[in-house]
């Protein structure tokens, strides 16, 4: 496996290579990513591209972006174990030499709701990264995890409506055995609050089952569901159910997803079943 650091580099290494299959992370990586990579591997005979970036476009003044974890040397040698043939890890003059002014603007109707609506601009910076490092990767296969569930649809629309000749696979949310869903945020929690943690998932299969058992109060159900979470000491910010095609209100017979996010202590966590 190579690590590169510069687009000139990733490029003259991946030329006349076909069949490229690309996973972008932040880094930190924990088995959710290497299931990725994994998926990734077994799309392709071709080269397994992993980015690591931490994209400072997406993130919000008072987040977490100058103490999230930079763990490059860990990471790239997970990768390498997970199949991975390219570690693309740029610094930020690299990817952003001067001020991003161009930016991929998502539709309102998709971006501007939940995640966006609580991380104004979230995903117009995650957007305008993945767009670049699409350009510079240039693969014809790239793999994102269900976790982001919103991130994953923004992404398969930026990727249709801009024509891009590129599969965006899915890959599913890995858990603990208890069902906490990996993220590299988990390390922020303490024991106490990684038992806490889990329910968050138990919430989302609460009200998924009260909905398939009949109850149509869908404000009572989400109004429920969030009193819940608050009760255990847990500032929510939005548990919903909806349909999985565009995250629309649920309609009879069509597939749903039920989405949270909620911040236990410091820590801000999100997770999503679908049913
Ligand atoms: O999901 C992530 O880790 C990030 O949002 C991504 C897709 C790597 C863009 O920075």
């Amino acid at each position: 496996m190579k690590i590169v650091h510069t687009i000139a580099e990733l490029r003259a290494e991946l030329a006349g290579k076909t069949g490229r299959a690309f996973v972008p992370t932040m880094g930190n990586l924990h088995e959710g990513h290497l299931a990725l990579v994994r998926q990734a591997r077994a799309a392709t005979p071709g080269p397994v591209i992993a980015s690591i970036f931490v994209n400072r476009l997406q993130f919000l003044p008072h987040e977490d972006f100058d103490r999230y974890p930079r763990t490059l040397e860990n990471d790239c040698r997970l990768l390498e174990g997970a199949g991975c043939d390219y570690v693309f890890a740029p610094d930020e003059r690299e990817l952003y030499p001067e001020q991003q002014g161009y930016k991929v603007q998502p539709p309102a109707e998709l971006a501007d709701m939940l995640e966006g609506h609580f991380r104004p601009g979230f995903f117009t910076g995650v957007s305008t990264v993945v767009h670049k490092l699409f350009n510079i990767v240039q693969p014809q296969i790239a793999v994102f995890g269900k976790k982001d569930y919103q991130q994953l649809m923004v992404i398969r629309r930026m990727v249709a409506q801009m024509a891009l000749p590129i599969e965006i696979i899915g890959g599913e949310t890995c858990r603990s055995e208890q069902g906490l869903a990996l993220s590299s945020r988990n390390g922020y929690l303490s024991d106490a609050e990684k038992a806490e943690a889990l329910r968050l998932s138990a919430t989302l299969r609460a009200l998924i089952a009260r909905w398939q058992g009949g109850e149509r109060d869908l404000a009572q159900l989400e109004a429920d569901a969030l009193r819940h979470l608050s009760a255990h000491g847990w500032q929510p910010d939005y548990v919903v159910l909806r349909r999985q095609r565009d995250l629309g209100s649920p309609v009879e017979g069509e597939p749903l997803v039920a989405l949270a996010a909620a911040k236990l202590g410091a820590t801000r966590l999100i997770d999503n079943i679908e049913a």
